[in-house]
């Protein structure tokens, strides 16, 4: 019964199919050079584990967002012994363009038809990956700062400014906890400047808030109908949990001010947006308490899915699409389903290490590439 009714097609017309032609890779990760043509539909990348199927993955997930799922140190990325590693790669939506990423132990540049990007807001949004990882259903269980991490990524595809506004918010939150701990040991050094701070905090903070409640808000919009899609019933709902909720500037500020005593002893600031955490409920209970691993993995999948409605609606493409290790998360029925329901229009990275149990008619249409001792060869 699973996935059946999730043949959802998106009737996508030309410029707004985002496609990603070719990859070249030097230096990156394990790989010294790769360079791919990718098909349009399904490319499927096969190989045994630590081949570096992952790492193909990430390296156009890096192309897209200018940083890696796994690990938050851009060095990483330089293969082993090397001094910098460039990711290039041509998309195609209404034109094509070339865009590229370099990271040296120095920092990282992104150009976009050679010509380098200095604000990473500007390059951040033109390429639209969703990336589905076989174990992400633990975000329900982590902590919330990794989900906070999962909206940030996902809000500043949709919005140029937020990455701005977030950077901003850090910066001020940093100065803030800065002056407290100065005040606390400076007793009577001045507390307008602090106050100065705090409503500084709280114009960022607001912008921040009212993008993410709006993401949300969208999401919640059609979330329930893709999980219902993937398992018939349930119901889900993402709680959105904010020091802002509901509550105006004037009325944020003044709780700065009743608490500034806990705040002054604690030396940090204790109220405000890096603080906030999204809850999913299924059926309105807490997925991460009551839901089962299967839930748990169908409502990131929903999520997932809502996602891509949301980039086509507000942004007029369809974006590319990773599945990493597709059979770990899924029995063959599933993924068969599930790569049904995907349809010609959406380009699709699938990485697996059981090429043989993907369908033939789907291998038939599909390119596929090998991967092994460092190398990627296209197959067909
Ligand atoms: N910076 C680096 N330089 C060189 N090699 C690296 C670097 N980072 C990771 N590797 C190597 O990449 C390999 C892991 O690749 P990857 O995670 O892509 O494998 P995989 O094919 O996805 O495996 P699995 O099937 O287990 O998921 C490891 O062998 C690791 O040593
Ligand atoms: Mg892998």
């Amino acid at each position: 019964m699973y996935l059946n009714t999730m043949i959802i097609k998106y009737n996508a017309k030309e410029g707004q199919i985002m496609k990603l032609n070719t990859i070249k890779l030097i230096n990156f990760r394990n790989y010294p050079k790769v360079e791919l043509n990718f098909n349009n539909h399904l490319n499927i990348i096969y190989g045994n584990n630590g081949e570096g199927k992952t790492n193909l993955v990430e390296a156009i997930y890096v192309l897209s967002i200018t940083k890696s799922f796994r690990s938050n140190d851009d060095k990483m990325l330089i293969k082993d012994g090397e001094l910098s590693t460039k990711i290039e790669g041509e998309i195609e939506n209404d034109t094509k363009n070339n865009y590229q990423v370099i990271i040296s132990k120095d920092g990282k540049k992104v150009k976009i038809n050679n010509n380098i990007i200095s604000k990473l807001s500007d390059y951040i949004t033109k390429i639209n990956v969703i990336l589905l990882l076989p174990d992400e259903q633990t975000i329900f269980t982590s902590s919330p700062q990794s989900r906070r991490k999962l909206i940030n990524i996902e809000i500043s595809k949709l919005e140029k400014e937020y990455i701005v506004y977030l950077n901003n918010y850090n910066k001020i939150l940093k100065q803030r906890n800065f002056y407290l701990r100065d005040l606390y040991i400076n007793g009577n050094a001045s507390k307008d400047y602090l106050d100065i701070l705090t409503q500084k905090l709280v114009e960022w903070g607001f912008k921040i808030f009212n993008l993410r409640e709006k993401f949300i808000n969208s999401i919640n919009e059609i979330i329930s109908k893709k999980y219902q899609s993937i398992c018939h019933d349930g119901e889900i709902f993402i709680n959105y949990r904010s020091d802002y909720k509901n509550k105006s500037k004037e009325e944020i500020i003044k709780i700065y001010d009743k608490n500034y005593k806990r705040e002054l002893a604690m030396g940090k600031t204790l109220y405000g947006i890096h603080h906030d955490d999204i809850i999913f409920l299924l059926d309105n209970k807490d997925i991460s308490e009551w839901g089962s691993n299967g839930q748990k993995k169908n409502a990131i999948f929903a999520f997932k899915l809502a996602e891509i409605d949301l980039i086509m609606k507000e942004k007029n493409t369809l974006p590319l699409l990773i599945l990493d290790d597709l059979f770990s998360a899924l029995d063959n029925e599933k993924v068969k389903n599930i790569i049904n329901l995907l349809n010609d229009n959406i380009q699709t990275f699938i990485t697996t290490t059981e090429l043989d149990r993907l369908d033939e008619k789907l291998l038939a249409t599909s390119s596929i590439y090998k991967v092994e001792r460092n190398e990627i060869r296209e197959e067909k």
